[in-house]
């Protein structure tokens, strides 16, 4: 068999994220400015047939798979259901999963579930609505809470949340926010907020650090490490009071899994990133639409992963964020 997308230090990358689109139906303060951001032009974004060329060469050639859908917010993408359902209909067929805001979910589960979405994991950082709608500004709270319900009952299971806690806004709900998901059967994660927003206010000494996050919730539960093997995932697990439940963390800055990473990144418009921190791109649009056969796409795949850094480098003196916004990589 060719060679999958290995990289010079052993790892492979197996789990590709693919943005749908740059654009989102929410504002949160840390992600965007209350305007938006200047959106991808309709020509530079991938087709539908293109990205599921892409998307083909990756599962039948590369090796991947899990394949997870990423925006700004991918419900928005126009094809998501048959771009969902035609990526199920691939050989081997992949693992599909979403990264989502939750918005419409509440009516589109059992649709995208029918489509072939395996799972979903959905963005939650408050329980309390006025502070959703300044959070987020949009008053969207009921939608989020009605589409986790309905991911749930359409067995997109396990529905996991994703939650970032920001000193001074939220950081009092790390409990709440667990035992709404404990309540309710979600997988709950807190992720370290990272240098990645387009109005670089990202400051360390203000980060909630999965330490203080943890301290928190021992406050009134009782963690323990999981026993399960972690893999290439990004969240470290703890058994809340014995399990079988449990909570992640996802300590991207303080403690990094980067010499475990398993993925591979590809953008609306068709860039291939091998790290969500690259400064280098490389672009699969042009030579696609230039006529480029699928082994010469696999092989430019192939070569971007080789060059892979050993990890991001957050917290070395010289650091630069990426100029792709986190909503534009896919997270
Ligand atoms: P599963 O574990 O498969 O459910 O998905 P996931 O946690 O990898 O995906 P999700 O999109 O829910 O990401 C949760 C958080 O982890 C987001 O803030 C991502 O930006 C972050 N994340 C995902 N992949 C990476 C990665 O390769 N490196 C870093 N530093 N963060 C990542
Ligand atoms: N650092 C960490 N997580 C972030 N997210 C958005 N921006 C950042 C950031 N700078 C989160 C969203 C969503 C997940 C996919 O990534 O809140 O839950
Ligand atoms: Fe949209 Fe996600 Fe960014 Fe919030 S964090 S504005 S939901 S892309």
């Amino acid at each position: 068999d060719a060679p999958g997308l290995v990289d010079r230090f052993g790892r492979v990358a197996t789990d590709l994220r693919v943005s749908l689109t740059d654009r989102c139906n929410l504002r949160c303060t840390y992600c965007m400015p209350a305007e938006g951001l200047n959106w991808m032009p309709g020509e530079e974004m991938l087709t539908d047939a293109e990205l599921l060329r892409l998307l083909g060469i990756a599962v039948t050639r590369l090796g991947v798979t899990n394949v997870r859908f990423t925006g700004g917010e991918p419900s928005l993408r126009k094809g998501i259901g048959g771009v969902i359902a035609a990526t199920a209909a691939m050989d081997p067929r992949p693992t599909i999963s979403m990264t989502t805001n939750g918005i419409g979910l509440a009516r589109r589960a059992q649709e995208f579930a029918a489509a072939g979405l395996d799972r979903v994991n959905i963005s939650l950082d408050t329980l309390d609505r006025d502070r959703f709608a300044a959070l987020t500004r949009r008053d969207r709270l009921a939608d989020v809470l009605a589409g986790l319900a309905a991911a749930r009952d359409a067995g997109m299971t396990p529905v996991k949340v994703n939650a970032v806690l920001l000193r001074g806004v939220n950081d009092d709900e790390a409990v709440p926010l667990l035992r709404h998901c404990l309540d309710n059967g979600y997988h709950l994660r807190f992720i370290e907020q990272m240098p990645l927003d387009p109005q670089h206010g990202w400051d360390r000494a203000n980060m909630v650090t999965a330490e203080e996050i943890l301290g928190l919730l021992a406050e009134e539960f009782s963690l323990s490490e999981s026993p399960r093997p972690r893999g290439g995932a990004p969240a470290e697990r703890w058994l809340v009071d014995g399990g079988p439940a449990e909570v992640g963390v996802i300590a991207s800055v303080t403690r990094p899994f980067c010499a475990d990473c398993d993925r591979t990144r590809l953008t609306a418009d068709g860039a291939l990133r091998s790290c969500l921190f690259s400064q280098h791109e490389t672009d699969l649009r042009g030579p696609l639409r230039a006529g480029a056969s699928d082994e010469e796409v696999a092989e430019l795949w192939r070569t971007a992963m080789w060059g892979k850094l050993a990890g991001h480098r957050i917290n070395e003196a010289g650091f630069a964020q990426p100029i792709r916004p986190m909503s534009a990589i896919g997270g």
